[in-house]
């Protein structure tokens, strides 16, 4: 939530700066700002509503500068309008600061500080802050970054922040505890943001900046860091493996269009190195190095949020058909909370496409507090949760900009299966005929996936028939019911359509009510996994006239006669119907929000990293 970005260097801050921010847009587009020093002035614009309003503003004033920093933000204290935007000034309105995440006791400094003095113009926790540290500066007579570790030693909450000062046109001091933050580091340039999107056109140098530092991008100096305890580390510069066409649209009229189509790759990406098809074999490194904790585990924990949690449900299933290991899966944020048993030999396996969730990390944090075996499973590379965890394994699909999750799914998905298969073929749970034959089947899948993505002008003729819709109802059974609630999650999330996913059966306890002939129902109903109860459950709809929408196996008669519509999938394996099911519930997502006219890559009220709880 809420994306930061810094420039210092020898360009025009400005054009990289409002760059930076379109990438960072999915992290919140509830409204944009941006301050620059120029001749010795600190200028602030800040605009309510997306970066592309904000652009309209600032043009129109004083944008030049070689320093700057600029944020997009998900509102959290405060109302998202232009008074609440960031940057905030100081009271003197000689410093500046962005900030992503929460100040938690910013009603206490608050009042101490409104003691001395200060007054507030906006609602935020973050002007709190700024305040804070220009009293500190000021009464104890230090420098910015002096000032801003002793303040930051006063706050109790999550942060990732950048401050500029009018009278130090030379120096950004950025700081971060919780929030994401990395510096790249160019030739006499330094970029500072939220994640690496906005750096990777200038350097592939970057330093991820560790919880608890400051770091100081002084012009044509040495990067400096030190912990707000005061102690100096050497910075560590890293590699960026990411490429900028990864996130331009390549031609789609959206992200998460692009995304999906993306997903044949992805997903051979995600088993590069690790299914070996030629050999029968899956590789995961994150496994062998463990494999005495995995195969002696009395209990695996997922815990995760959102899509996420979706992929873990499907990890459930696999793991325990597979290795016979008894599996939770938890919402993060309610695992934080709810004070759970967690025992030395538990193995938590935390899921996060961002790897930034806040609820996901402090989740991991409870777990590590109580001698529990943490792995992550995670797409964005050097983020906070895979530094956290003890060890674990890259989904690799590549950066995921649409704010509903795709291909990112389906990669964990993978990374789920092949974990689960590799247990139980190493426990001896899993028969190696079976084993066998799912790795083959692995193998084909991203090549069926592309067959699937034929049909996409199909659904979205189809798609139209249902912008009517109020509500839908979304089942599937075993491995399909996670998928269920993943297709009435992205329908939801994109279309502003009630959506609800259940298991199947679950029906006829309640959502049966709903039924009418303006209810569409969506069944996963494939040739593989308790077909015939799910032909029973589609009568009972057809019985009360729901309008039925199957997903059904190639060549499949029975249920397709009684449906409305039909998409079919290619056979597969059981176990691996999720990989390809997912995606024709994804497309008609898509097609519906794109008829009704919404924002399909940044659907309101929404971000694409949740790093506040
Ligand atoms: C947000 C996103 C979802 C995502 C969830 C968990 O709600 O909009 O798409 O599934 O966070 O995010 P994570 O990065 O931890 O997978």
């Amino acid at each position: 939530m809420c994306g930061i970005v810094g420039y210092i260097g020898k360009q025009d801050a400005y054009p990289i700066l409002i760059k930076g921010l379109q990438r960072l847009e999915y992290r919140g587009y509830d409204s944009a700002g941006i301050a620059l020093i120029n001749n010795g002035n600190l200028n602030v614009y800040k605009a309510k509503g997306k970066v592309a309003d904000l652009v309209r503003f600032a043009e129109q004033q004083d944008i030049k500068g070689t320093i700057g920093i600029a944020h997009t933000r998900w509102a959290t204290h405060g109302e998202p309008n232009q008074v609440n935007a960031h940057p905030h000034y100081s009271q003197s309105e000689e410093l500046a600061i962005i900030h992503n995440g929460i100040i938690e006791n910013y009603a206490v400094l608050k009042e101490g500080l409104k003691e001395h003095g200060y007054t507030f113009n906006s609602e935020t926790d973050t002007e709190v802050l700024i305040q804070l540290i220009e009293f500190v500066k000021k009464s104890n007579q230090v420098d910015l970054v002096t000032a801003v570790q002793l303040a930051l030693n006063q706050v109790v909450g999550a942060y990732a922040i950048a401050v500029i000062e009018k009278n130090e046109p030379d120096t950004i001091v950025a700081a971060r505890k919780g929030s994401p933050l990395v510096v790249g580091v160019g030739e006499d340039e330094y970029f500072l943001a939220s994640d690496a999107t906005p750096i990777i056109e200038f350097t592939n140098k970057v330093v991820y900046v560790g919880d608890e530092e400051i770091v100081t991008l002084e012009r044509d100096k040495e990067l400096r860091i030190k912990t707000i305890s005061n102690v100096e580390k050497t910075p560590e510069i890293k590699k960026l493996e990411m490429t900028l066409n990864q996130l331009e649209k390549g031609g789609y009229p959206h992200f998460m269009i692009k995304e999906i189509f993306e997903q044949p790759k992805t997903l051979s990406d995600s088993m590069r190195g690790r299914v070996n098809v030629e050999e029968n074999n899956i590789t995961l490194s994150g496994f062998i190095d463990n494999k005495d904790k995995f195969l002696n585990a009395k209990r695996i924990i997922i815990t995760a949020c959102g899509t996420s949690w979706h992929a873990g449900l499907i990890g459930m299933y696999a793991i325990e058909e597979f290795a016979r290991i008894p599996v939770e899966v938890e919402y993060s944020s309610e695992f934080r909370y709810r004070k759970p048993v967690i025992n030395k030999d538990d193995i938590v396996i935390a899921i996060s496409q961002s790897g930034e969730t806040a609820d996901t990390l402090a989740a991991v944090e409870l777990a590590r507090s109580q001698g529990a075996f943490i792995f992550g499973i995670c797409n964005v590379v050097g983020a906070s949760i895979p530094r956290n965890t003890d060890s674990g394994c890259y989904t690799h699909a590549g950066p995921e900009i649409g704010v509903a999750s795709t291909k990112a799914f389906t990669a964990q998905v993978t990374v789920l299966t092949m974990l689960a298969l590799m247990i139980g073929r190493e426990k001896g749970t899993l028969p190696q005929d079976r084993y066998l034959n799912i790795v083959q089947e692995l193998g084909r899948i991203p090549e069926k996936m592309k067959t699937l993505l034929t049909q996409n002008d199909a659904i979205a003729q189809f798609a139209k028939t249902f912008t009517y819709a109020q509500n839908f109802i979304y089942l599937g059974r075993g491995y399909n019911f996670p998928v269920a609630l993943e297709g009435a999650l992205k329908l939801k999330e994109i279309s502003y359509i009630h959506a609800e996913g259940y298991p199947a059966a679950e029906m006829k306890h309640g959502p049966i009510a709903l039924i009418s002939h303006e209810m569409p129902v969506v069944v996963i109903a494939p040739s593989a996994g308790m077909y015939e109860k799910v032909v029973s459950n589609i009568q009972e709809i057809k019985a009360r006239k729901g309008k039925i929408i199957s997903i059904v196996t190639e060549g499949d008669v029975v249920v397709k006669s009684l449906s409305d519509y039909t998409i079919s999938i290619p056979d597969t394996e059981e176990c691996l119907v999720p990989l390809l099911a997912a995606i024709p519930l994804q497309l008609m997502a898509y097609h519906i929000a794109v008829v009704k006219g919404c924002d399909v890559d940044q659907p309101r009220n929404l971000a694409k990293s949740v790093t506040v709880e």
